[in-house]
């Protein structure tokens, strides 16, 4: 007999299913708990214990300290796989034969254009706009360029919208880094790989050939996998549930990035390095900082420390941290911020209050470090994290448009004012 949970709301007795995912997480299945009651909601702010949707892409166990896309560990991906791979591993549920990865890298070849007017679009704001904005707008500003991708149903279709996307979002990125350092706007080339082609359209002077650097390459790589989902955390649900309304893919994608951008989700990696190097303005005393941390009458966190959901560790932390070593050695470059990051990261594992609110660092604590040993700015890095993120989000919507997912519309308890008579406004 399948099991039920029990549930007693004044003297009446209610049962609910129990459902159990292949990783044996079980759910309470509540779907007929309003209907079948006196109209009684649960209420979960931050939706600490509320699972929105069944999802087949990625397991993480907070307490084990998992992460796995389609079943895959990330240690694994991180180490033999690419970022084109798996994004397509996210998409589609499966790893790619070699026909099948080189057919999706050409397709996304083919689409790796943008209108000449986008440019026109991106020229018009001020060099100084923070470039999350930047990129959310022109994300946006897609969809009245491609109407067919607009609100798309078939497969096909889909997948055509997936590569365009797939193809145009890095030109995005690109230019909206050059533009703020006033360099031309480029297109690098289609003759290299996706990540290859990323840094060229990011780095390459208009007076010197670009030459690839091997050690780049594989760092970015790295980072991109890392950060390519994370199952249902803030951008990622603002997607479904963006896209549930049937917004079509870059309007849920623009509305994603918008998410990501705040500090206590992407943005903490650009809060992260701001904080090392005010630590290291004020003279590198990094215990001041962690007092500061402590104390509940000052609003300063320790940014790139805490998850929602690792309780133990952050696997992705871990992959990281050694890259972030291994990186700047190969780059020969020596950087006090990251010897201050070490320090911050142990004094933090001693002490008792991380030890007892389980606060470990988080992938963006050392994330940073790297883009910025590869010349990437430091408020560009959030949007590293999205060129990342894509996939995961891509994968999410298509996964919730293939399942027909009902629109997203939770219910609230109010408390506010009760009916009360209207009062003309010379009597307030
Ligand atoms: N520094 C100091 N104290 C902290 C921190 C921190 N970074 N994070 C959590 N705490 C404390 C918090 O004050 C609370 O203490 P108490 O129980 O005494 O009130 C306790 O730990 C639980 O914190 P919470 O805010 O209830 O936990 P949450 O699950 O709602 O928040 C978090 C998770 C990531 C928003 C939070 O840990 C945080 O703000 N971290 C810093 C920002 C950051 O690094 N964000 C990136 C997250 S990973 C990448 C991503 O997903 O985008």
């Amino acid at each position: 007999m399948s099991k039920t949970a029990k549930l007693e709301i004044d003297g009446k007795k209610y049962e609910f299913p129990l459902i159990t995912g292949t990783e044996n997480e079980v759910a309470i299945d509540i779907k007929n708990l309003r209907s079948g009651t006196e109209e009684v909601i649960t209420l979960d702010p931050g939706f600490k214990n509320t699972g929105s949707c069944e999802s087949a892409i990625t397991f993480l166990d907070g307490e084990k300290g998992i992460l796995r896309y389609r079943g895959y560990s990330i240690e694994e991906l991180a180490e033999k796989a690419d970022f084109l791979e798996v994004a397509y591993l996210l998409i589609f549920g499966e790893l790619p034969t070699k026909e099948q990865n080189d057919k999706f890298h050409n397709d996304i070849k083919a689409e790796a254009v943008v209108d000449e007017d986008v440019k026109k679009i991106l020229e018009s704001f001020p060099k100084s706009a923070h470039p999350m904005g930047v990129i959310a707008s022109l994300t946006s500003a897609l969809t009245a360029f491609n109407p067919s991708s607009v609100n798309v149903e078939s497969e096909e279709d889909m997948y055509k919208a997936i590569v365009k996307i797939m193809g145009k979002f890095p030109v995005l990125v690109a230019w909206t880094l050059r533009r703020r350092q006033g360099l031309p706007l480029n297109y690098g080339s289609d003759e290299i790989g996706y990540v290859e082609n990323i840094l060229k359209m990011m780095f390459e002077k208009p007076n010197h050939p670009y030459e690839q650097n091997k050690i780049l390459v594989n760092a970015l790589d790295k980072l991109l996998i890392l950060h390519a989902d994370h199952e249902q955390n803030c951008s990622t649900s603002t997607v479904r549930i963006v896209g549930s309304s049937h917004a079509g893919l870059f309007a849920s994608l623009s509305a994603g990035i918008s998410a990501l951008w705040g500090p206590l989700h992407g943005g903490a990696n650009q809060a992260v390095l701001e904080m090392l190097e005010a630590i290291k303005t004020d003279g590198g005393d990094t215990k001041k900082y962690m007092a500061k941390a402590k104390d509940k009458k000052d609003p300063f966190r320790l940014m790139g420390f805490g998850h929602r959901v690792y309780k133990n560790f952050d696997p992705r932390a871990r992959i990281i941290k050694k890259a972030a070593d291994e990186v700047l050695g190969d780059l020969g470059i020596e950087d006090p911020i990251l010897d201050i990051a070490k320090g911050l990261e142990k004094e933090a594992l001693e002490d008792q209050y991380f030890v007892d609110r389980k606060l470990y660092p988080n992938v963006d604590f050392y994330s940073g470090i790297i883009y910025r040993g590869m010349g990437i700015p430091t408020d560009m890095f959030t949007v590293m994290f999205a060129l990342g993120r894509l996939p995961g989000w891509i994968a999410q919507w298509r996964e919730m448009r293939l399942r027909k997912e009902p629109i997203g519309r939770p219910r609230q308890l109010y408390t506010g004012a009760t009916l009360r008579p209207f009062v003309d406004i010379d009597k307030r």
